[in-house]
């Protein structure tokens, strides 16, 4: 079976790529454990500098697996969602992390950005959290980096109105460092990623997390919106929209 995370590690870089093309990078419970063990490895090993973490053409990610999340609604909602071991991975991480976007990016396909300290995007990206439609909530701890970031207001048109971004516009709201045609996306994280490689790795990791704050109130955050998903999963909204979503005509 092809490998639905590849994990490769070039030089002082390690490259994290989802990889289910036919779904759209859609993440499943193993693709979760699958990142958040690529990240927790290189925040344990020394010869890593840096992450990249990417997609395929056409799909940085299309977010959590809907299938699972109606599995999980249909099980009563008290679940420990299998995305929390991802989670609490980007809020512990101590290594800078690049993102490389291209296509679509959805949900956690796009809270992860909040965590990452570059983010080039391909000029084909579109960004959408569409949690509330979903009959979902804000995750990864987006309600607390997105406002701080992006300010309420453009956080609030993401998070709850669900209003989709393309690169530019990304860009323009301070979530995306550069934008490149998709063939050049790769090369770009890369070099990106080998220059950050090349500083002094403790003193990138010092000043990262004075910029980015203590782990502990992200990971309480994350406690917080995962209790309060796990309640409005189970909601009849969520699971008509997930019905919807699966049962769709093309
Ligand atoms: N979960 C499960 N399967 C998904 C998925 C998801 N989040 N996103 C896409 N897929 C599957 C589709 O069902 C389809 O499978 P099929 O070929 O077996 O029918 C395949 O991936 C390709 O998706 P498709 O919808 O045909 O591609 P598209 O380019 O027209 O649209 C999206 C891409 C991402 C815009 C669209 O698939 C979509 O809206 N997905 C749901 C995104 C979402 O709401 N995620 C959860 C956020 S909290």
């Amino acid at each position: 079976m092809t490998e639905l995370v590849t994990v490769t590690d070039d030089g002082a870089v390690r490259v994290i790529r989802m990889n289910r093309p036919d779904k759209k990078n859609a993440l499943t419970g193993a693709m979760y454990t699958a990142m958040a063990e690529a990240i927790n490895g290189a925040n344990t090993n020394d010869t890593i500098h840096c992450m990249v973490i990417a997609g395929v053409p056409g799909a940085f990610s299309a977010g959590n697996d809907i299938a699972e999340f109606a599995q999980a609604a249909m099980s009563g909602g008290n679940l420990v969602r299998p995305a929390m071991p991802f989670l609490y991975a980007l809020a512990n991480n101590k290594k800078p992390l690049v993102a490389a976007v291209q296509g679509v990016a959805v949900g956690v396909g796009v809270t992860l950005l909040l965590h990452c300290d570059q983010v080039i995007a391909a000029n084909d990206a579109r960004l959408t959290t569409p949690f509330i439609s979903l009959g979902v909530l804000p995750e990864a701890a987006s309600s607390l980096i997105a406002p701080r970031m992006l300010g309420h207001q453009r956080a609030f048109s993401l998070l709850v109105m669900g209003q989709p971004l393309s690169a530019q516009e990304a860009k323009e709201q301070g979530l995306v460092n550069l934008v490149v045609t998709p063939e050049e996306l790769d090369a770009a994280a890369m070099k990106v990623a080998r220059t950050i490689a090349a500083l002094p790795p403790q003193g990138v990791a010092i000043a990262r997390r004075l910029m980015r704050g203590s782990p502990d109130e992200l990971i309480a955050r994350i406690d917080e919106e995962a209790k309060l998903f796990g309640e409005r999963l189970s909601s009849p909204e969520a699971r008509a929209a997930f019905q919807a979503f699966m049962t769709r005509k093309k």
